[in-house]
């Protein structure tokens, strides 16, 4: 299967087997979110695997009854890992010591200046974040749905209780939610706007 196919077939799924994924699959597609693009290359993320069917029960109570958090094989939980923003800097020097970028003086400028103003520092780091959680979790969901794994993203949950459930290290804000599991439904495309309707002139 192509990228692009793996985009078309992709659905979101509620309906799973109760067929376990095996440990080296879910690894597979984890590899698939390390290999995510991220702000400065900061991988700023961390990600709990959580198979255990207490938990999962717990989640399912945590994200409003959706049925299919329990029932799915697996949840990963998708957390920005505020820690790595501390090595932006490095991560920089890295990525331009290695020939990959190679900063404007104006560029250099606006880190700079960047770098004095927390209150920016901190929005920056905020939507980075998000950014590059959201692209590393979707790496997971096409990766699975390359391997014939079903997924759901899940953001409706108390965020609280989420987060008391698993237990994040350090640093570390649960942004999403997903499941996945081999699908017992094969649901239709479901409505998207035209590119007309979304490419403005
Ligand atoms: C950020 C985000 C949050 C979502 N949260 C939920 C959710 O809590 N529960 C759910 O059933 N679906 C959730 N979805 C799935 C969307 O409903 C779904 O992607 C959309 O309806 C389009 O359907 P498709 O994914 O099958 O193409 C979420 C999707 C995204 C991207």
């Amino acid at each position: 299967m192509d990228t692009l196919q793996a985009i078309e077939s992709r659905r979101s799924i509620r309906h799973y087997k109760q067929k376990p994924i095996p440990r080296e699959t879910i690894l597979k597609l984890m590899e698939a979110a390390r290999l995510a693009p991220s702000s400065s290359n900061t991988q700023s993320w961390g990600f709990k695997i959580i198979t255990d069917s207490s938990t999962k029960k717990e989640l399912r109570k945590a994200c409003y009854n959706q049925h299919f958090v329990e029932e799915c094989a697996a949840v990963v939980v998708c957390c920005i890992d505020f820690g790595q923003f501390k090595m932006r800097g490095k991560r920089t020097r890295e990525l331009v010591r290695i020939g990959a970028v190679r900063p404007s003086p104006e560029m250099i400028l606006r880190s700079l200046r960047g770098g004095s103003d927390k209150e920016y520092e901190e929005e920056r780091n905020f939507i980075n974040g998000t950014i590059n959680v959201a692209i590393a979790a979707e790496h997971i969901v096409l990766a699975a749905a390359n391997s014939g794994i079903g997924s759901c993203w899940v953001r409706a949950f108390e965020h609280e209780r989420v987060t008391r459930i698993v237990n994040p290290p350090e640093n570390h804000v649960v942004l999403c939610l997903l499941t996945l599991g081999y699908p017992a439904e094969e649901p239709p495309p479901r409505p998207r706007r035209s590119l007309d309707e979304i490419i403005f002139e």
